[in-house]
C-alpha cells in the first residue's frame, strides 16, 4: 500500500492524510518500490512479438527502466542527473503516484471520481504553459504549476516541497512525458509498417528532442503593456466577451452552462468551459496568467488561443482579463451566484464510474 502524503496546504487535507495514517499504522503497510512502468495497450496490441520486444529494447536504450530512468532530451547526463532522477522518482512514488500512476498515464488508484482527471503525462500534453497552443510547456511552467497547485482541482499544492525535491519530480514527470511520446510514435510506426528502421526511430527521438527544446525559447509575452485594469476596462471587456466568441461557450454569464461545449478532451474525458465566476482560476489568478490562457488557449482543451484573432486589437485581451478577474471575483465582494445546470459534470461523473472494473 502506498503511503499518500502530499504537502498540503489546503485545510481540508488535515483530517484526510492523518485518516490515512493511521490507517497505514494500523496494516503496518512500508512504501512499494516500483516494480516496471507498463507498456501502453497499443504496444501490447501489435501481433508480432518479436516487433513489441523491439520496441520495448528501444524504449528503454533511450528511457532506461524503472530502477534506472533517463531523460530523452538529457542522453549525455552523468551519474549525478541519474541520482537527481532516481531522488524526483522517490518524491513521486511518496506524493504524486496515488493520482497519477506509475507509468504517469494519469490512473493512480485514486484518480477514478476526480474531475478533471489527474494528467496523463504520456501524451506530452500540459494544460497550464506560457508557450504556444500546441507545444510543449517549458520546464519552469510546470515546475510553477507543482508548486502552486492547480486551485479548484484535485493538484494539490507542494510549496512546501524542498526546492531539491521540486526540481527533481519534475524531471521525473518529464521521464515518464517523453517515454509516453516516444512509446506512442515507436507503436504507430511498428503498426504501419511492420518494422522498426532504426533510421526513422533516431528522428522520432530527435523530434521530442526538438519539440522540448523549442518550447524551452517560446515563452510568449503581452502584444501590449498591462494598462490598470478598472471598472471601465472590464465593462468594455464584456462587450468583447459577448461578441468575440467567448459566451458561445462560456455562456453570457461565465458560467460555461452551454450546451455547445460538451466535448472530450486530448485525454478522451469529458470536458466544459472553465466556470468562469467560481473564484477558482485554474490557470492562476494573476493577469498574466489569464491573459496567457487567452493568447494561447489551453492545451488539449477546446479552449482555443486567441493571439491571432485579436492580434490587430492588443488591448482588447486586457479588457477581457480585466473582465474575467471581475466576473472570478464576484463572490468575494458578496454576489450570490444563482446554481444552473450542472449536466457537464454528470456526464463526467458517469462516465468515470463506467470505467470502474
Ligand atoms: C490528489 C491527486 C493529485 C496528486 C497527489 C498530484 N496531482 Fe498532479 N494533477 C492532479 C489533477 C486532478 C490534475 C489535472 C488538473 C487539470 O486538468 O486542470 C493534475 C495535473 C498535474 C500536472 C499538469 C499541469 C498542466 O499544466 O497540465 C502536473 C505537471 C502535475 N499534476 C504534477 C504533479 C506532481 C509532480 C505531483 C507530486 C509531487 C502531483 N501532480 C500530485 C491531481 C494530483
Ligand atoms: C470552444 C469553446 C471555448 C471558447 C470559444 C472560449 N473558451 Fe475559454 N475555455 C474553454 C474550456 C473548455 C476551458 C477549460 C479548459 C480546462 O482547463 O480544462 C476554458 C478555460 C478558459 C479560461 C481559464 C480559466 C481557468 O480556470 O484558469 C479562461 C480565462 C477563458 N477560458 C477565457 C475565455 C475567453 C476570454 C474567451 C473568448 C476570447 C474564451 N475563453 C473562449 C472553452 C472555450
Amino acid at each position: 500500500m502506498f503511503i499518500f502524503m502530499p504537502v498540503l496546504r489546503s485545510r481540508m487535507a488535515v483530517p484526510a492524510v492523518s485518516l490515512l495514517l493511521l490507517v497505514c499504522v494500523g496494516s503496518g503497510c512500508e512504501r512499494s518500490v516500483p516494480v516496471e512502468w507498463e507498456s501502453s495497450e497499443l504496444v501490447d496490441a501489435l501481433p508480432d512479438e518479436q516487433l513489441q520486444q523491439q520496441l520495448r529494447d528501444i524504449l528503454v536504450q533511450h528511457c532506461g527502466t524503472v530502477a534506472r530512468p533517463r531523460l530523452v532530451t538529457r542522453p549525455d547526463a552523468g551519474i549525478e542527473f541519474q541520482q537527481h532522477l532516481k531522488h524526483g522518482q522517490a518524491v513521486y512514488m511518496k506524493r504524486c503516484v496515488q493520482c497519477h500512476g506509475v507509468t504517469g498515464d494519469g490512473n493512480g488508484p485514486v484518480a477514478g471520481h476526480m474531475y478533471p482527471r489527474p494528467r496523463n503525462y504520456t501524451k506530452g500534453i500540459f494544460k497550464f504553459t506560457s508557450t504556444p497552443y500546441g507545444t510543449r510547456p517549458r520546464r519552469a511552467d510546470l515546475i510553477r504549476t507543482v508548486r502552486r497547485g492547480i486551485t479548484g482541482t484535485s493538484m494539490p499544492s507542494f510549496d512546501r516541497l524542498p526546492e531539491k525535491d521540486l526540481e527533481a519530480v519534475v524531471d521525473y514527470v518529464l521521464v515518464l512525458t517523453q517515454r509516453g511520446e516516444l512509446e506512442y510514435q515507436l507503436a504507430m510506426e511498428a503498426e504501419a509498417s511492420e518494422e522498426l528502421d532504426p533510421e526513422y526511430v533516431q528522428e522520432y527521438v530527435d523530434d521530442i528532442v526538438t519539440g522540448w527544446q523549442e518550447a524551452e525559447l517560446a515563452t510568449t509575452w503581452p502584444l501590449s503593456p498591462q494598462p490598470i485594469l478598472d471598472a471601465e476596462r472590464a465593462r468594455a471587456g464584456r462587450q468583447a466577451f459577448l461578441s468575440k466568441g467567448c459566451s458561445k461557450c462560456h455562456g453570457e454569464d461565465g458560467r460555461g452552462h452551454t450546451k455547445d461545449n460538451i466535448g472530450l478532451d486530448s485525454w478522451g474525458f469529458a470536458t466544459r468551459a472553465a466556470d468562469l465566476t467560481s473564484g477558482m482560476l485554474h490557470g492562476g489568478q494573476e493577469p498574466l496568467d489569464v491573459y496567457r490562457r487567452i493568447l494561447n488557449g489551453i492545451n488539449g482543451t477546446p479552449m482555443p488561443g486567441f493571439g491571432h484573432a485579436l492580434q490587430s486589437e492588443p488591448e482588447t485581451i486586457w479588457d477581457l482579463v480585466a473582465y474575467v478577474l471581475e466576473v472570478s471575483n464576484r463572490r468575494r465582494f458578496g454576489e450570490t451566484i444563482p446554481a444552473g445546470l450542472i449536466k457537464p459534470y454528470d456526464t463526467a461523473a458517469r462516465q468515470a464510474e463506467a470505467e470502474e472494473p
